[in-house]
């Protein structure tokens, strides 16, 4: 997540049923600190009230070209002009027609191509109109000009049709806007993640697993991708939507998500390590569900492969950062697995702290030293580690030249 506050951005809205997720994004916007300038088409204006998102954002929203509020009446090259970013949320396909078309018979389409900002749309239409020969070809014209377009998303559509043309949701497009913002530190680089619990079977419906969430893992995917890096999220089974663009390979046990970091850790340059991965595994899985009887059972338990070791152990390992969840002793024991797994960077937090939750608090152990992180949402945490991993990183690289 970057910085938002003092950032001006130009919200237009166009004539779609998906006007009414703006009023979300607005709300989302203005929490963080955003000055949101809404702009809505005539169009719009059917389908949610300006007074709605006045009161939102804070501030008139304007509808016009003709606006007596702006004293040169030039409200397109005023409102353009000292914004950040314009984003289109809604985009209708005649909307990105006109974009795609240079025209400029509004007063959004005008400060559009009056802008010297980035421009963000996310469409929103029917199925059959995003397919159409014409849409698709205005959208490759848009990104050939440097318009980014996010989405669509497949789904339910308010016609009562499936399939692709939805709007992304406010969280979405808001994460999107941040992203935009985010200072690039990683840029090129590419970071290998593991995250979540593993689920180690005991036959075919029962299994051993832990009760992490996956969030920290999942927050610092979007913290890397954010800053410009490429991400391999390899995930145990967790219930939460990974950022579109990372790459997500899902696993069960400790044994594929071994796997499959072996795959792709020699072409990574960081490795995070954030799973919490099963110690032990079962010796051997019943392929049939284990009958109850009245005696006592006994599991044989060995080891898993710990990841991290391995990673950290290869030839020309990438830059390695693991977690340590621990019940007491927290900067002792986090130091003592760093040393022994050979990791420049170990997070240590308390497990009953960290597990599950929505907040974390961190503290960091590097050769220089120990460095504690103010609680904050694991969203806010992933960000600041992003940056201290990226200045470790860019410090190695400089010793090593
Ligand atoms: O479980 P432990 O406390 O040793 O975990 C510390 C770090 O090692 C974490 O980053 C975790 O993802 C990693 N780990 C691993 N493979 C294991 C056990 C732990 O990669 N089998």
């Amino acid at each position: 997540m970057a910085d938002l506050r003092q950032k001006r951005v130009v919200l237009g809205i166009t004539g779609g049923i998906a006007a009414y997720k703006a009023a979300e994004l607005v709300r989302l916007l203005v929490m963080d600190g955003v000055d949101v300038q809404i702009v809505m088409t005539q169009a719009a204006c059917g389908f949610i009230t300006p007074a709605t998102l006045q009161a939102l954002s804070g501030k008139p929203v304007f509808t016009d070209m003709w606006d007596a509020r702006v004293p040169d009446n030039m409200a397109h090259i005023e409102l353009s002009r000292g914004s950040d970013l314009i984003a289109v949320a809604p985009a209708t396909a005649d909307f990105l027609a006109k974009l795609a078309n240079g025209l400029a018979d509004d007063l959004l389409s005008t400060l559009c191509i009056a802008r010297e900002c980035p421009l963000l749309v996310a469409p929103a239409m029917n199925r059959q109109m995003w397919d159409n020969k014409a849409t698709q070809r205005n959208v490759a014209q848009l990104e050939r000009d440097g318009v980014v377009i996010l989405g669509p998303a497949s789904g339910d559509q308010a016609c009562g049709e499936t399939g692709l043309g939805r709007m992304l949701e406010a969280q979405q497009i808001y994460d999107e806007i941040n992203s935009h913002f985010a200072p690039k530190l990683l840029a090129g680089r590419h970071v290998l993640i593991t995250a979540g619990p593993t689920f180690e079977p005991i036959d075919t419906v029962r299994g051993i697993t832990n009760r992490s969430s996956g969030k920290m893992g999942y927050a610092l995917a979007r913290a890397a991708l954010d800053a410009g890096a490429k991400v391999t999220l390899v995930s145990g089974p967790t219930s939460l939507d990974a950022p579109a663009a990372a790459r997500v390979e899902r696993v069960e046990s400790a044994s594929d998500m071994f796997d499959v970091v072996k795959k792709h850790a020699k072409a990574a340059d960081i490795f995070i390590g954030v799973a919490a991965v099963a110690d032990y595994r079962v010796e051997k899985t019943s392929t049939h569900k284990i009958k109850k009887t009245d005696k006592n059972m006994t599991l044989k338990l060995v080891p898993n492969p710990d990841i991290l070791a391995y990673v950290a152990g290869l030839p020309r390992p990438p830059f390695c950062v693991g977690f340590a969840a621990e019940s007491r002793q927290l900067h002792e024991n986090a130091d003592a697995k760093r040393r022994r797994k050979k990791v420049p960077l170990m997070v240590a937090n308390l497990a009953q702290d960290a597990i599950g939750a929505d907040d974390n608090e961190v503290t960091l152990l590097d050769d220089n030293g120990i460095h504690k992180l103010a609680r904050a949402p694991k969203t806010v945490v992933a960000r600041q580690l992003v940056a201290y991993i990226a200045k470790l990183f860019q410090g190695r690289k400089k010793k090593k030249a």
